[in-house]
């Protein structure tokens, strides 16, 4: 009966008792399950904290193709977690909320990408990691926005690429590499948010400031720059610098890490177009909560699950993107 209402709203849904410590609660399940939970940095500040592991995209799938738990707690979206299982399809992958999707996945529809590969014969096709499995499946090497140029720049100059989905990381791949690949029309509906007029009010109220964007963002935005890399890149850079203040334009979770690793420096987060939302918060990032994460660990549910077919082929174009990535001490 259970399962059936949780089938119906995509997490487990049983209330919790006000006594559980969750904290203390979700690391007596990881003990005794062997369980380990890894998580975006667009996760909200508590789920970072006690996970075992906070990264980028690339490197949840890095982590996610060598542990050695029974169980992976992917705190993130449902492709994250779908990587991780056809990169570890013995193991038990779970996400707190299956609910939790990703509008750049869901601009690229399988069937339609394929139909767009076919017409475009002797492409090689390049795909960013925020797709379904089953576009992975007619990729010939993934890409997270970490490793994009230099696998891109792995290519001969004049190979021809299909590249999606996101045409703002594939126009500015192209632009920085020098090419005219063949871009698929997707975008993120985080990132496609950021107004140029409030960075430049930014600007103008912290001249000081470095800004920070995070390639999946619009052109424009990137034109007005400091620097240009995926969250992880975000996050050394503001390590790394001399200066101590920062506006970042990507999902404002990763702040979270930011302020923690240099806590005398200041970070402001974009502010959204519409002052009336929080779009600069990715709505699917943030249904996991802490309460679902001890649920889903409790019941061990939901599972994520790949079609055997799919993840035989998709694994291909994922492991290829490891291998480059190591090669090049990424
Ligand atoms: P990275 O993790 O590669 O920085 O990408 C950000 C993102 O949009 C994840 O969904
Ligand atoms: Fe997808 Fe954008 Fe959310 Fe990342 S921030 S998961 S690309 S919708």
């Amino acid at each position: 009966m259970k399962k059936a209402e949780w089938l119906k709203t995509g997490f487990a849904n049983e209330p919790i008792s006000k006594d559980i410590d969750l904290k203390e609660a979700i690391q007596a399940f990881k003990k005794e399950k062997n369980a380990v939970i890894m998580a975006h940095y667009y996760q909200t500040g508590d789920i970072q904290d006690i996970a075992d592991y906070v990264g980028d995209s690339l490197a949840l799938a890095q982590w996610a193709a060598k542990t050695e738990a029974d169980i992976i707690v992917l705190c993130g979206v449902h492709f994250m977690g779908e990587t991780a299982k056809i990169l570890s399809p013995t193991k038990k992958v779970l996400v707190p909320d299956l609910n939790a999707g990703c509008s750049l996945a869901d601009s690229c529809p399988a069937e339609l990408f394929e139909q767009f590969v076919d017409k475009h014969p002797g492409y090689t096709v390049i795909s960013y990691v925020n797709t379904t499995a089953a576009v992975k499946a007619v990729t010939d090497v993934v890409v997270t926005s970490t490793n994009a140029k230099q696998i891109v720049d792995s290519f001969p100059k004049d190979e021809k690429i299909i590249f999606g989905p996101d045409r703002n990381l594939g126009n500015y791949i192209n632009s920085i590499t020098n090419r005219n690949m063949l871009l698929w029309d997707g975008a993120c509906h985080v990132h496609e948010q950021f107004s140029v007029e409030k960075i430049i009010e930014l600007k103008a109220k912290y001249p000081e400031a470095d800004v920070l964007a995070h390639p999946e963002c619009k052109s424009t935005i990137l034109a007005l720059a400091d620097y240009i890399g995926s969250t992880a890149a975000l996050l050394k850079y503001s390590m790394n610098s001399d200066k101590d203040t920062f506006i970042v334009a990507t999902e404002s979770g990763i702040l979270h890490e930011m302020q923690k690793r240099s806590p005398e420096k200041t970070f402001i987060p974009t502010p959204p177009n519409d002052s009336t939302c929080a779009c600069n918060e990715c709505s699917f990032m943030r249904l996991n909560t802490m309460e679902k994460l001890y649920n889903c660990l409790k019941y061990e549910y939901p599972e994520i699950e790949v079609d055997p077919e799919v993840a035989e082929k998709a694994v291909k174009p994922i492991q290829k993107m490891l291998e480059i990535s190591e090669k090049l001490g990424l």
